[in-house]
């Protein structure tokens, strides 16, 4: 049996070991992915001796994903871009080649499972933190108008649109500055909807052609998906699609094949 895990800090809520072995049942691949709790200081040794026990590939969550980076022997063009790793995997001679499939994942479950589209479109992104990094250059790569980045901390907004200026109409501000305009897009980066908190952005940003999306997810509609939905927003998703077509890509990289996604969303969101 090939050894798979996801190494997180917590872990045990994680929903990738149920996704995985679902995509192993369907692919007929023989291979055992756990869940692996690393002490908050301890993320090092503990892939090292996971792909010393014959490991073959694992998946990062927080708080880790920046280390993983770090760890890494090559990265992937993702990856490096994202400054944070979510998927490593062993090259030919046994190096530790780190990956960043959240952002394609988000791109695939907007695209394939919603029929959206962020070609053209203007886009809020909420957040400056590892998640709105992770997203950043697969929404460039899909030609938006803008993206407008806003953030409790704006100076953190500012140095990561910095980082994009060459790429494409990318600007900077915080929640106070937001007014004058709808967005056809906006997407939750925070994390304030892990704490229950909304965020404070004029409802006037969302207008009835407005899709909101929310990173994290949860078996009760998040903060932010009831906000959006309170402001009217034509459309509201979570990240529980993003989830699995991560997970999707994740299995692609190891296993060299793409799984199917829709049933194990829709078997996840009924469960
Ligand atoms: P990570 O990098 O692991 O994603 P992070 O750096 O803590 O985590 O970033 C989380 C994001 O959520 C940040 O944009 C953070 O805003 P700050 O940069 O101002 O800290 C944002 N965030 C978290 N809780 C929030 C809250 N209650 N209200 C507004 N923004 C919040």
């Amino acid at each position: 049996m090939d050894k798979y895990a996801v190494i997180g800090n917590p872990v045990s809520h994680s929903k990738s070991p149920q996704i995985h072995a679902s995509f192993a049942e369907q692919t007929g691949a023989a291979l055992e992915y756990g869940a692996i709790l690393a002490e908050k200081d301890k993320f090092r040794e503990t892939a090292e001796r996971f792909f010393a026990a014959d490991g073959k590939g694992a998946n990062v969550t927080v708080p880790f994903k920046e280390e993983a980076f770090n760890l890494a022997n090559s990265l992937s063009t993702e990856a490096g871009k994202a400054g944070a790793v979510n998927t490593l995997s062993l090259d030919a001679e046994g190096k530790l080649c780190g990956h960043n499939t959240d952002g394609i994942g988000l791109v695939t479950d907007i695209k394939t499972n919603h029929g959206g589209s962020l070609t053209n479109k203007s886009i809020l992104v909420l957040g400056a933190g590892g998640a709105a990094r992770g997203i950043l250059q697969p929404f460039l790569d899909e030609n938006p108008a803008l993206i407008c980045i806003a953030n409790r901390t704006v100076s953190k907004a500012e140095s990561l649109a910095e980082l994009y200026r060459d790429s494409g109409d990318i600007s900077a501000c915080g929640f106070d500055d937001l007014e004058g305009r709808q967005y056809d897009w906006i997407i939750n980066a925070t994390s304030a909807s892990l704490q229950g908190d909304i965020l404070p952005v004029p409802i006037e940003l969302v207008g009835e052609k407005t899709w909101c999306y929310d990173l994290m997810y949860a078996n009760e509609p998040t903060a932010f998906c009831r906000w959006s939905q309170q402001a009217g927003a034509g459309k509201i998703m979570d990240g529980l699609g993003m989830l699995v077509e991560q997970a999707a890509e994740s299995f692609l990289l190891w296993r060299g094949i793409r799984p199917q996604t829709r049933e194990v969303i829709d078997r996840l969101r009924s469960s």
